[in-house]
């Protein structure tokens, strides 16, 4: 496998050594397309390059796009519990995927385990359902043409930032210190994150694209969706095409599938075990909780981020 991503990555290296270099949060990051990356590693420039170049959707595809740390592997858990609900007894879960995997196992990252053909769940199930952090505008040309949909979960970004924070430092490489806060505050706000950013960028080119398409593309907020599971995930469920009937309702299949996909359930699935041979399963479950940046930015830094925000999202009317 490993001479194999040597060959495919060989081409695009040159193309590397010509694009703009900052210090990120632990590694170097390049700027293309208009957002910073990092280099060689899970969600790299030459892997972005090359996904442009070869990757195929089909149009019954269905994909959930996020920033890092935005909720990313709650939904996957939804959306894979809903859209797959029939093929598992209603009141007996126990074969249920998610209660043996973690949600990322369900539904693969096209630019990680699509990308390196790691067998996951994604090829056994139809529609497949697939996830990415790639920016709306570096995405695939084959997705945008295919028409087919797209989920997008945003988060505040003072809580991205402090997840992303906790999560860069518990998986970092051990031969770098962990970074204070105030060195992951300075870089986010440079638009720098580890694995891709501007964040604003990212939300913005979404959310633009939900407007204009809103049949293909649905926007929904991690701090909606904690206040107002029901409602979004019955929203979800239409949106991907797999409305709930008022007897599925009445029967409590909603609520059935939110209790599988809780902080506390998912959570223990494998909680000793690792993820990827670098990830520890429990480094995705911190809090899993709305406002916990009042615990790590003074006034000064939250005005400062409050400040981007409000010149980045004018207009955009977003409430966190
Ligand atoms: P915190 O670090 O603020 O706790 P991602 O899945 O995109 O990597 O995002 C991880 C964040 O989502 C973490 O936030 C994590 O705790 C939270 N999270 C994970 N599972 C969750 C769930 N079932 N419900 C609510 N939040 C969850």
């Amino acid at each position: 496998e490993k001479a194999n991503m040597t060959i495919i990555f060989k081409k695009y290296k040159d193309m590397l050594a010509t694009l703009p270099k900052e210090n990120g949060w632990f590694t170097d990051v390049y700027m293309y397309q208009g957002f910073w990356y990092t280099s060689m590693s899970i969600l790299s420039v030459e892997t972005i390059m090359a996904l442009q170049d070869t990757f195929k959707a089909l149009p019954s595809d269905i994909y959930l796009a996020t920033m890092p740390k935005s909720g990313t592997t709650w939904l996957k858990a939804l959306m894979f519990a809903l859209v797959n609900r029939n093929q598992y007894k209603k009141n007996d879960l126990l074969d249920h995927p998610l209660l043996v995997s973690n949600p990322h196992v369900c539904i693969p990252f096209i630019e990680i385990e699509i990308f390196k053909n790691t067998p996951t769940y994604g090829d056994v199930y139809s529609p497949r359902l697939f996830s990415t952090h790639i920016p709306y505008t570096s995405l695939p040309q084959s997705i945008l043409d295919s028409g087919c949909r797209l989920v997008y979960l945003c988060r505040n970004p003072k809580d991205i930032l402090v997840s992303t924070f906790h999560f860069a430092n518990t998986i970092r490489d051990k031969s770098h210190r962990p970074l204070t806060f105030e060195e992951a505050f300075e870089s986010f706000s440079k638009g720098i994150m580890p694995y891709v950013g501007p964040y604003w960028d990212h939300v913005k080119g979404y959310h633009k694209v939900s407007l204009e398409h809103p049949e293909t593309v649905l926007f929904l907020t991690y701090e909606d969706l904690k206040i107002d599971t029901v409602n979004i995930v019955k929203r979800l469920a239409k949106f991907l095409g797999y409305p709930f009937t008022e007897k599925e309702e009445a029967e409590g299949v909603v609520q059935g599938i939110i209790e599988l996909c809780t902080f506390e359930n998912l959570s223990e699935v494998g909680k000793h075990g690792k993820f990827r041979e670098d990830i520890p399963n429990d480094a995705f479950f911190r809090k899993g909780k709305v406002g916990d940046w009042t615990n790590h930015l003074t006034n000064e830094m939250s005005h400062s981020i409050d400040e981007i925000t409000k010149e980045k999202f004018n207009g955009m009317n977003l409430s966190f």
